[in-house]
């Protein structure tokens, strides 16, 4: 997160609470250390102030150090960050921002992974630069301190573009200097930023001009970067002459008010909108290899190379997201709220898009490519975590619908296999924030092959809804809380209607697809019903307290379920629980229950619902005492023998979207239970954008 303004003293606001605030909006994306620096008031004056642990760890450290938090300086620039280690491990020493030398003359925060940096670390470490961090973004200050230091007249961006040209990797990073008070620099590649602009008054501008800085002699290395030799070798383009027109500063694009005056304009720079959204809703999306540069009242961005295909202006747009959406409201944590959500976001999903009475479904952003996809040779689903579960949810349904072979991977899997993909493939990227970094790399390999690309996307302007042929935004509205839910349901009918959709042509499906159709009708107040057992779930779960494992057991679609389930309850209850494919219980995990492991069994019912009852009966006959889900109505399990968790019955495509409620609640509960810290558990990121 970075501000900068160009107010007049009176009407500045304290930055550090500004910063601080930015972050905390940005938590969910990394919560084990923050820092932030800003400029002093005095000549070559840099505060910084970094603590491990939360932002309001952070807080109390700027109030210890400097009471005044509310002190309003001179100049109003700073830079901030909250981080997921990647590397080095959480300390104040490895926590952004990072530092060019003790003077702090370059300040750097980054998201991302500088793949190249030992080798730029054992270069700059020959020029005399001692590391103090172990960390990757440490050598993208100390490159800039070195390139400055030998190009003293070197403009801003001039210099910010030499760095770059020497990263490797990917990065969305914010710059400041003392060389260049009261200014920020802006980069991304392949990591998301954002630009919040608010002025005082009404604002005419409506697009920024991408500019275009000639290249020059500087930085200008190799492509080869194996060994330290050979970065020593490189070393020599670092001191080649500056061109000369990289000295000079581009014309500014200054905000006007009506009457076409320049006026007093605040920057808010995130990596997400959420940190913006309370202060301005106008915002510019920066593309890879933008550099958004802000000096003077004023913002220029620029490319890094010429005539790239890429548009030449940002428009500045206004966001659709309210402060409301971003905030708990009565709920305790983002996750409950986001759980509870769910009959509404799942209809957000589906508006304006089922058309019950004409048997319907219409998916603006698949239209132009339909025909196309119906053809496809076989369909390729990719994704990580919560969202490649909602890809094995659907499988079967899109295989039933479509008769289209399927596949789902997970997109790591399928880099490290370097799996065949072909021009007649349509790949379908599933993902919440639209920005986790495997997810993307597939992506890009699948782009590279030829084959068309679909993304399922809930962050509008996200790097996969932009790079992907096309899609459909679910529409769930933000989701904060580390543990995905929302997101998981509206993915699962964003793809259901995608398969409805692609057999709206196949007379065999049209009974199936009237039946389904009607199913999505009514499962939001199915939501609703099911979210009625909260408190018996909690309650339930007190059954488990300080269990170290458990089983979760489904077959067919509610093993995705299952899947699903667990994995909300590690990543957020540090239980360890295992899903099962209930068809592969006799086949070793059997080995596992007793009387006392926690068991709990997906038993709704489905055209498979016999063969799951196997499984029910090999738990029992091993004195196992498990919690069933199933269907309100069903009678076949004695309230005696088993907890039963009853839920309403739908069409069996998806009564995988109301099975799953039960499971989230319970990973809530039981992390509450334990006193965790549901919205931020341990280790964990909500958008991890490295591989
Ligand atoms: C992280 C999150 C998970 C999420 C996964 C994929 O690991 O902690 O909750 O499911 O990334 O994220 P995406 O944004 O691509 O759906």
């Amino acid at each position: 997160f970075g501000y900068i303004n160009y107010l007049v003293e009176k009407d500045r606001k304290y930055i550090l609470d500004t910063l601080v605030n930015g972050l905390a909006r940005l938590e969910y994306r990394g919560y084990d250390s923050a820092g932030l620096a800003i400029d002093g008031d005095k000549k070559n004056e840099v505060f910084a102030f970094k603590e491990v642990g939360k932002v309001a760890k952070l807080k109390e450290l700027i109030k210890e150090e400097n009471p005044d938090l509310t002190k309003v300086f001179d100049s109003h620039a700073g830079i901030a960050h909250t981080r997921w280690a990647t590397h080095g491990r959480p300390s104040r020493l490895n926590c952004h921002p990072h530092r060019s030398d003790p003077n702090w003359e370059f300040a750097v925060v980054h998201n991302g992974i500088i793949t190249n940096y030992k080798e730029l670390k054992t270069l700059l470490e020959t020029k005399g630069f001692k590391f103090e961090t172990e960390t990757d973004t440490e050598a993208i200050a100390k490159l800039a301190k070195y390139i400055y230091d030998e190009h003293p007249e070197i403009e801003f961006v001039a210099l910010v573009k030499a760095v770059i040209k020497e990263l490797e990797g990917a990065f969305g990073l914010l710059i400041k200097s003392v060389k260049f008070p009261h200014e920020v620099v802006a980069a991304r590649k392949g990591s998301p930023l954002v630009i919040g602009v608010r002025t005082q008054k009404k604002m005419k501008v409506d697009f920024v001009d991408v500019e275009y800085a000639e290249e020059g002699g500087l930085g200008a290395l190799p492509a080869e970067r194996a060994s330290h030799n050979l970065a020593l070798k490189k070393s020599n383009n670092l001191l080649a002459p500056p061109d000369k027109s990289l000295l000079h500063r581009s014309q500014s694009r200054a905000f006007l008010s009506d009457d076409g005056m320049p006026m007093p304009t605040e920057f808010f720079l995130s990596s997400d909108p959420s940190a913006i959204v309370e202060h301005t809703k106008k915002v510019l999306y920066l593309e890879d290899d933008d550099i958004a540069h802000i000096h003077e009242g004023s913002l220029n961005i620029h490319r890094m190379s010429k005539d790239d295909g890429a548009s030449n202006v940002r428009a500045i747009q206004t966001l659709e997201i309210q402060l409301q959406e971003i905030m708990k409201g009565k709920f305790d944590h983002f996750m409950q709220k986001e759980i509870f959500e769910q009959p509404e976001s799942v209809v957000n999903a589906m508006r304006g898009r089922i058309d019950l009475e004409n048997k319907n479904v219409m998916l603006g952003g698949l239209r132009q490519y339909m025909t196309t996809i119906r053809r496809c040779r076989r369909l390729i689903f990719i994704a990580c975590g919560t969202s490649y579960h909602s890809c094995m949810a659907v499988r079967g349904a899109f295989e039933e619908l479509t008769e289209i072979p399927i596949s789902v991977e997970l997109a790591s899997d399928f880099l490290d296999r370097q799996a065949p993909v072909f021009r007649d493939d349509t790949c379908v990227f599933v993902s919440q924030s639209g920005e986790t970094a495997d997810s993307l790399m597939a992506l890009r390999y699948c782009l590279e092959r030829g084959a068309l690309t679909v993304g399922i996307v809930n962050v509008v302007g996200s790097s996969i809804s932009l790079l992907t042929h096309c899609g459909v935004h679910i529409n769930a509205g933000p989701e904060i809380g580390v543990a995905s839910t929302k997101a998981y349901t509206s993915q699962f009918v964003c793809m259901i209607m995608f398969a409805l959709s692609l057999s709206e042509d196949r007379a065999s499906k049209q009974a199936r697809r009237l039946e389904i159709m009607e199913g999505l009708g009514k499962i939001s107040e199915q939501f609703k019903e099911v979210l009625k057992l909260d408190q018996s779930i909690k309650k339930l779960c007190e059954k488990f307290k300080h269990q170290k494992s458990m089983l979760l057991l489904g077959r067919g679609a509610q093993h995705a379920t299952a899947l699903e389930g667990a994995l909300k309850i590690k990543e957020i209850s540090y239980l360890h629980c295992e899903a099962v494919m209930s068809g592969e219980l006799k086949h070793g995990v059997l080995a596992l229950v007793d009387e006392n492991l926690p068991i709990v069994m997906i038993l709704t019912r489905d055209d498979i619902f016999a063969k799951s009852l196997n499984a029910y009966q090999q738990v029992i006959a091993r004195k196992g005492k498990p919690i069933i889900i199933c269907n309100n109505d069903d009678q076949e399990f004695p309230s005696d023998k088993a907890d039963k968790i009853e839920v309403p019955r739908t069409v069996d495509t998806l009564q995988g979207l109301i099975n799953v409620i039960p499971l989230q609640l319970m990973a809530y509960w039981l992390a509450v239970g334990e006193g965790l810290n549901v919205d931020f558990p341990r280790n964990l990121a909500k958008s991890v954008t490295v591989e």
